[in-house]
């Protein structure tokens, strides 16, 4: 097999076989073929594309370029959940222990976060105590004891994606569909759940943008779920706003705890709620409308909140001790009028400065510092009233981006759904 061949046939828009698909991960995990060339070939898919057979075959590459989880150890049906990552989104930190405390087991491997995107791991380290690097049986047993996990993976899962997605971070070639939907199903599937629910994020702070986009992205994981037997389904989910009320690991924590109390901003509880019952539901095989009734009723019981402090409590976390900066100060509106727009981007690059997340992969980050957004989009603000309140340690973001991010009108503007639409 040769690899310029296969380069030049993605580049001359021809389908690629699943031998030369196979070839080029392998080649490139192997260090046989270099950057440059595999640099060629994601620039390539990323401007031709490739069809549905193609990604599967590539999502099937890199999947068996590494470890696969084993959890059939484990009773009943494990269902997992991904988003693709948004500002201010600790969906995860609810939605795994509304789901857990009703008897279906969630056992996830979470990431760390990059760039403004923040990662569960993160969120959860804000914890004083909070164990993520569990060895392979810590993390079974504790699903099969408590029925719910969240852990960093070990195991080398998916190393062929760990390379590519380095290179393709430093070559433009992160916003393609094929590439995108390989590289999160390949995860996905080497995580071992029975089932899988994505949350694929649409709007001005998402990897894509493009609604239209999104939901071809959607469709093609979908798809692909199948393709490997695994029922898939994926929402599609605004990301033009800040999701809920903070940015910040440990003030998102309290955010997940208050929202588990039942006193979470509504637009986060929905999207909360409507994913815990596709998880139970699928998990459960009861009709949704049943799912949704059991996991409202979680919430308001407090047994969805239980279930989030053993979960805590077993992986060596003190829920009394989340790490929050004692400095605060407030960033209050020069205008009255309605909020048109929220720039969530530019607020979580603002939180960057502040060390709540990382630009490198090897950074060290602050889980204390952060923002709560008090004023969300079809909010009435007067001049003087508090649109943000900052926690922050020895730096100080910018006061005027974090004004600039907030667009008034003197109109009202409903905003944006929290849920578009779902694919089966
Ligand atoms: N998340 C991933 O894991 N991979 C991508 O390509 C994009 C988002």
């Amino acid at each position: 097999m040769n690899i310029i061949s296969i380069i030049e046939k993605k580049k001359d828009k021809k389908k690629l076989s699943s031998d030369e698909i196979t070839y080029a991960v392998n080649a490139y995990v192997m260090n046989i073929i270099s950057d440059a060339q595999m640099a060629a070939l994601l620039m390539a898919i990323c401007i031709n594309g490739m069809d549905i057979d193609e990604t599967y075959y590539l999502t099937k590459a890199m999947l068996e370029s590494g470890d696969v989880i084993d959890l059939s150890s484990i009773d009943g049906i494990k269902v997992d959940k991904h988003s693709t990552g948004g500002v201010g989104d600790k969906t995860t930190l609810v939605v795994a222990p509304i789901v857990a405390s009703l008897g279906v087991s969630v056992a996830k491997l979470s990431g760390k976060g990059l760039g403004h995107t923040g990662g569960t791991i993160d969120k959860l380290e804000s914890i004083s105590g909070f164990r993520s690097n569990l060895k392979e049986e810590e993390f079974i047993n504790q699903v099969k004891k408590i029925g719910i996990v969240d852990a960093e993976q070990t195991k080398e899962l998916v190393p062929a994606d760990k390379k590519i997605y380095s290179l393709r971070d430093v070559t433009g070639t992160t916003r393609s569909i094929p590439l995108i939907a390989s590289s999160i199903m390949s995860k996905k599937l080497a995580s071992g759940a029975d089932k899988i629910v994505l949350d694929v994020k649409t709007g001005s702070g998402a990897l894509i943008t493009d609604f239209e986009d999104s939901v071809n992205l959607a469709k093609v994981m979908v798809t692909i779920g199948k393709m490997f037997k695994k029922q898939t389904v994926a929402f599609i989910t605004d990301m033009n706003e800040p999701l809920g009320n903070t940015i910040g690991n440990g003030l998102e924590v309290k955010e997940a705890i208050e929202t588990l109390k039942g006193n979470g901003n509504e637009r986060f509880t929905d999207l909360c709620l409507t994913i815990s019952s596709y998880m139970i539901s699928l998990g459960k095989k009861i009709l949704l409308s049943e799912a949704k009734e059991m996991a409202k009723k979680a919430l308001e019981s407090g047994l969805a909140l239980e279930k989030f402090k053993e979960f805590v409590m077993y992986q060596g976390g003190d829920i009394t001790n989340i790490e929050v900066s004692k400095n605060t100060y407030d960033v209050t509106s020069i205008y009255d009028g309605y909020v048109r727009d929220i720039d969530e981007v530019m607020l979580a690059n603002e939180c960057l400065v502040m060390g709540a997340g990382r630009l490198n992969k090897d950074d060290e980050i602050n889980h204390g510092v952060g923002m709560v957004i008090k004023k969300h989009i079809g909010d009435y603000v007067r001049k003087n009233e508090v649109l943000v309140t900052v926690y922050y340690d020895d730096k100080k973001p910018s006061d005027e981006n974090i004004l600039k991010s907030f667009a008034l009108s003197k109109n009202k503007d409903d905003g944006f759904p929290i849920i578009y639409t779902v694919i089966k």
